[in-house]
């Protein structure tokens, strides 16, 4: 049998009168890479506040590898990148990941501190300077490479993609897929779809509290995109992934899937 690496049972969590999880299931299988997806407000980061222990679940319960969520063995296994991340602005680089390792009881390897770096386009220089001399990409893929060099078991990211250009994002999904290939498993929120249709094999849609669809992303541009949408010229229409328009399939089928108020 799969070993579960996340799983939620009957989740809910209010803040005040907005009660924004009403009820999550969810089980993510170890080895799998998964996205979260929802619109902003959705509740995307309030339900990785909840998996972490970060704030106090109204009910349900959560487990990671098996251990539940308040037991702090349970984050024993996983590294986390937070949606705002903001290292301490007087650290340098180095000194960050290093304390980040420390913290970890372990070591930072020069030559892995390096390949991450030039694996991520970060110039080696900055590395011994402080972050607050970084852009905002340069200290998204600061916070990625921390979390990448604890070749955690399970990866939690809270929409890593922001702030990084097309080069940036391009790396950072191969090194996703190198994470995956190592058999680990990752757990990230997006808005963006593309990101979502190129890593995950298995995605849900949270909406208005609840879990719309859960499924491959190929399976929820099944369910709801157009199968054939008639062209102007009324001919055959020629829209396929291969031709470039998985973009535009994958964000009508996320928008249907909203608008439908059906749950998968
Ligand atoms: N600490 C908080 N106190 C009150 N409301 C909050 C708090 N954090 C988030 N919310 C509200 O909960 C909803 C979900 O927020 P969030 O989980 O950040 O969504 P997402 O990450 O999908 O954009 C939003 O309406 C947000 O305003
Ligand atoms: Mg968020």
């Amino acid at each position: 049998m799969t070993q579960s690496a996340v799983r939620f049972d009957q989740v809910r969590k209010s803040y005040g009168r907005r009660a924004v999880l009403q009820g999550i299931d969810l089980d993510i299988a170890a080895g799998m890479s998964f996205g979260l997806v929802g619109i902003n407000g959705a509740g995307k980061t309030t339900l990785i506040k909840c998996l972490l222990d970060f704030c106090h679940l109204d009910a349900g319960g959560i487990e990671i590898f098996g251990t539940r969520h308040t037991d702090s063995r349970a984050r024993a296994r996983l590294a986390f990148l937070p949606e705002r991340f903001m290292p301490p602005y007087f650290l340098t680089g180095r000194d960050f990941l290093g304390y980040m390792l420390a913290l970890d009881e372990r070591v930072a390897d020069e030559d892995k501190v390096r390949a991450m770096f030039a694996a991520l386009e970060l110039d080696a220089t900055a590395l011994e300077r402080p972050v607050r001399s970084y852009s905002k990409g340069m200290t998204q893929k600061l916070g990625l490479g921390a979390c990448l060099l604890a070749e955690p078991d399970l990866l939690i990211l809270d929409e890593p993609m922001s702030g990084l250009d097309p080069l940036a994002r391009a790396r950072v999904k191969q090194l996703l897929r190198q994470l995956l290939d190592r058999g680990r498993t990752l757990f990230f929120t997006s808005h963006a779809l593309p990101d979502v249709e190129e890593i995950c094999e298995y995605m849900v849609v949270l909406h208005q509290g609840g879990l719309r669809f859960c499924g491959s992303p190929r399976a929820l541009m099944q369910s709801y995109a157009p199968k054939e949408v008639p062209t102007s010229s009324g001919g055959p229409d020629l829209r396929s992934p291969t031709l470039g328009y998985a973009q535009d399939s994958m964000e009508q089928a996320f928008l249907k899937c909203i608008e439908s108020g059906a749950h998968g």
